[in-house]
């Protein structure tokens, strides 16, 4: 897909790696609806400040929304379809993280684990659906499709749009210390697959990118100071945190080779996250930050 010219969504874009994915994505000649929870009037300040010139604040349009909540993400692609037109493709970055203390009831983190499911898995569903519904519309006017047969009966073999997932290395292989977390990825792993399938004749492409530890607002303070202890120890190479634009750049790969589909790239250093159990050390939660 090119990007040049064509419209992107990208969600969680007041985030640590949906930001940087808007400014890669404007610097690549794209107009942006931004999607994120925070309330409008905030979310467009903190955009604004970001912005570097009058022809990039032309280009973006903030639309607040749950992701995860069908209308109000209805309405937020809706507002930016009108504002900027042309819609080609979903960066789909919102997700959350949450950390709490460690127990030993299990039950205890089930509240928390139900949260996570609701952005993680039921938001990428969400959203993914709502932005292919509205490229779908798009392509039935252009090509003039409704015209001549029921909307659901039509196929393209052009590409119509993208969609870029944000899993996670942890959906790959989650352990013990992201008990919630991680399988919500392995959730968006599976997304990605399904909605590739059920999108191919719509001209719709869907992949996902699975970071390792990205040095974002995400993972601040103790849980960056741990990681980066687990990544010297563990890590392959680089042995340490990526900055966002090493994930941005393989966003922009996903959106641009027409030839990836149904995919996952890691951008990891080689690092994945297997197992808590260090033998000989305690109990490897006294040195953790928390369960996610
Ligand atoms: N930072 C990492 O190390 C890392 C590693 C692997 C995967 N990821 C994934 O990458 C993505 C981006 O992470 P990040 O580090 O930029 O996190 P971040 O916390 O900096 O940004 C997440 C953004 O999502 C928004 N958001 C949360 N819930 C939302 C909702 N229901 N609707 C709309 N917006 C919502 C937040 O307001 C925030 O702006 C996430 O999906 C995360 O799970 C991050």
């Amino acid at each position: 897909m090119k990007i040049s010219g064509s419209t992107f969504i990208v969600t969680g874009g007041l985030g640590g790696l949906g930001s940087e994915c808007v400014r890669m994505l404007l610097e690549q000649g794209a107009c942006v609806g931004v999607i994120d929870i925070v309330e409008q009037g905030e979310g467009s300040a903190r955009l604004a400040k970001a912005l570097q010139s009058d022809d990039e604040r032309r280009r973006i349009v903030y639309a607040q929304a749950s992701i995860s909540d069908r209308s109000s993400a209805e309405r937020a692609v809706a507002d930016i379809v009108a504002k900027l037109g042309n819609l080609r493709g979903l960066v789909h970055c919102a997700g959350v993280a949450l950390r709490q203390e460690f127990s030993n009831k299990m039950a205890d983190a089930v509240d928390q684990f139900r949260k996570t499911l609701e952005v993680n898995a039921v938001g990428t569903f969400c959203i993914g659906a709502v932005v292919a519904d509205a490229i779908n519309a798009q392509t039935e006017k252009e090509l003039g499709l409704s015209a001549q047969a029921p909307s659901r009966f039509w196929t393209t073999d052009q590409e119509r749009g993208v969609i870029v997932n944000f899993a996670s290395v942890v959906g790959h292989e989650p352990s013990a210390r992201i008990l919630g977390y991680g399988p919500s990825k392995t959730c968006v792993l599976g997304l990605t697959k399904s909605f590739a399938d059920f999108l191919a004749p719509s001209g719709i492409r869907v992949n996902s990118v699975s970071p390792g530890i990205v040095a974002t607002p995400m993972n601040t303070g103790k849980a960056l100071e741990f990681f980066n202890k687990d990544l010297l120890a563990n890590g392959v190479f680089p042995k340490r945190a990526s900055e966002p634009a090493h994930v941005s750049s393989a966003v922009r790969f996903l959106i641009e080779n027409e030839f990836v589909n149904a995919e996952d790239v890691k951008v990891t250093g080689g690092w994945r996250i297997v197992t808590t159990t260090f033998p000989g050390q305690g109990d490897p939660r006294d040195s953790m930050p928390g369960l996610e």
